[in-house]
């Protein structure tokens, strides 16, 4: 009896134990301070927070979970900084990533609602030191793959650089790059046996334009576009991989190993370049005015995020802004027949630059030449790069037949899809092909795939006819066998479709690549419509036209971007120095 007794005691004093450090956290948040979780929606999936909180202050917030791109990285620091700094949830979001920023800023009032705890607001300081009228050697529009690319050549060649970017997050399109970057007679080429030439890749590049490029310009492209994977390679980027796209006649699409996504991994290792060397990222600064005497350009306008103008007064200007794909009213403007599609672009996409130069009577080219991509998961605007084909799937309609040679061009495949009931096809394909392309996993990840352990299963859950899928699988695979296409004379077919787990994911055509632009020359030069040089003026990337006339291949966005970006650069150094 006094045994049980004493076990009584000791329950008793463990319960008020328990229920004083119970006390303990409550008592904490009720004095201002714990550590509180919080979570909100983000763009692919759940951002969940933890909030730390002293005396009423939010001392520190961390990202336990989310699922977003990688590039949206410099909006968590910043939205971070932004609440700690108005030890506020309640703060704008971010430009230019406006989900993702919301969503963190959703998590962390989540937290703090759930700590019970009110927080005094804090007046943040203005900040305006750099709201003031500057100069440089170089300024640069546009903080995407050309954009970079230009900075650290001319930062490297010895100029100061300022790099301003409308949107907050750096990047541009070149973040959702996925394929990879064409270029010939490359070492990793050379390595794996891949006999190519730059002829040959001039070749592929002029049928893939319909000879509607500039082939001045695509010279330059095809000639330097090896130097500079050995310029990216050399600066941190892993390109080792080499796959294939359509419209080319070998394996010449350069990526990071195993195939992943080469556009965010470019950003990432341009954008540390560039912060490592010193050009000074000016985000959230869109250029509102060319500045200019006469012909020669002597700098930009700009107009910051808190709405104060102010000049960059420069030696030499390189626009490198993007191209349009994002403005429904300038695609519908130059190509009536596409309205109504979707986008694979980023919002930032807008043609800006396009009326900017408008006072200095820029030549504009092939403005009506704009490319949609084959296979874009309809209503979502996800990509699902040409790598996938590429590397083995196949197309497939509503009646489970291939209706076209999968590595045609775009302009081809987009058309044939746009002839098939629903304007949609199914892109189909096996494990060994989603093995062989890291860049797989996201789509994955995202929930876009439809997987099932056969053909039936899969034809079963797509709504086609089962006989007909294993028909038409079946076929295909006697065709990768006897390394013939009897049916569509496709001729890279990587491998047989006879692994499960299958896939599909339903496509379609969306607006990708604006491939008129701004004229330039072979020096990146800009040029007027009087066929004149503006002084002081370089473009590169897709804010130019010339360079893939009336359809660009997969693969040559990048090439593009970096080649040109670096021969811009470098040319505004040179012109700085004069
Ligand atoms: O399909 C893709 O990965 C797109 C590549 C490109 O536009 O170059």
């Amino acid at each position: 009896m006094k045994y049980l007794r004493k076990i009584g005691i000791f329950l008793l004093v463990g319960i008020m134990i328990m229920a004083l450090a119970g006390c303990g956290a409550s008592k904490k948040a009720s004095s201002g301070s714990g550590t509180f979780e919080g979570e909100a929606k983000g763009k692919n999936g759940v951002i969940k927070v933890e909030v730390t909180i002293e005396n009423k202050e939010i001392k520190k917030i961390d990202v336990v979970e989310n699922h977003e791109s990688e590039f949206t990285k410099d909006t968590f620091t910043k939205v971070i900084d932004t609440i700690i700094a108005a030890n506020s949830a309640e703060v704008d979001a971010i430009s230019g990533a406006t989900i993702t920023s919301s969503a963190i800023i959703s998590a962390v009032a989540d937290a703090v609602k759930k700590s019970g705890i009110e927080l005094t607001p804090k007046k943040t300081t203005e900040a305006s030191a750099k709201a003031e009228n500057t100069s440089t050697d170089v300024v640069i529009v546009g903080a995407g793959g050309a954009g970079f690319t230009a900075a650290i050549e001319a930062k490297e060649n010895g100029a100061n650089v300022i790099l301003v970017e409308k949107n907050a997050v750096v990047g541009g399109n070149t973040n959702f790059a996925t394929g990879g970057l064409n270029a010939a007679e490359t070492k990793a080429q050379k390595e794996k046996g891949i006999d190519d030439s730059v002829e040959l890749f001039y070749q592929d590049t002029m049928k893939g334009g319909k000879n509607k490029n500039n082939p001045e310009l695509v010279k330059v492209l095809t000639e330097n576009a090896t130097k500079t994977v050995d310029w990216l390679t050399e600066r941190g980027a892993d390109l080792s991989d080499v796959g294939r796209m359509g419209g080319a006649s070998v394996n010449r699409c350069h990526r990071p190993t195993g195939g992943a996504a080469v556009g965010a991994h470019l950003v990432e290792v341009l954008h540390t370049k560039a912060k490592e060397l010193g050009v000074e990222i000016r985000t959230e600064t869109k250029a509102v005015e060319i500045l200019h005497e006469g012909n020669k350009v002597t700098g930009i306008k700009v107009k910051d995020g808190k709405g104060n103008e102010y000049n960059i007064n420069a030696k030499a200007t390189i626009i490198t802004t993007g191209g349009f794909g994002a403005s429904q009213d300038m695609v519908i403007k130059f190509k009536p027949e596409l309205k109504g599609f979707g986008t694979t672009n980023g919002p930032g996409a807008t043609g800006d630059a396009i009326n900017l130069v408008q006072p200095l009577d820029v030549a504009l080219v092939d403005m009506t030449e704009i490319q949609t991509h084959p296979t874009v998961v309809p209503g979502k605007g996800k990509l699902i790069t040409e790598a996938v084909r590429g590397n083995g799937a196949i197309l497939v309609n509503r009646q489970a037949k291939r209706f076209i040679n999968e590595l045609e061009t775009r302009d081809v495949v987009s058309k044939a899809e746009l002839e098939q009931e629903g304007q949609t096809a199914f892109l189909v394909f096996d494990q060994n092909v989603r093995e062989s392309l890291k860049a797989i996993e996201k789509y994955a990840k995202l929930g876009l795939l439809t997987e099932a352990s056969s053909v039936k299963e899969l034809a079963e859950k797509i709504g086609v006819d089962a006989a007909e899928l294993e028909k038409t699988v079946n076929t295909y695979n006697s065709y990768v066998q006897a390394k013939e296409d009897k049916d569509f004379k496709r001729s890279n077919m990587k491998t047989q479709l006879n692994k499960a787990s299958f896939y599909a994911v339903e496509v379609g055509p969306a607006v990708h690549h604006t491939m008129g632009g701004l004229k330039i020359n072979t020096e990146a030069q800009v040029i007027t419509n009087a066929g004149e040089v503006v002084q002081g003026l370089f473009a590169a990337g897709e804010v130019t036209g010339g360079v893939h006339g009336a359809n660009r291949l997969g693969g040559n966005a990048v090439a593009d971007i970096t080649t040109f970006g670096r021969i811009a650069g470098k040319n505004a150094v040179e012109l700085a120095k004069k």
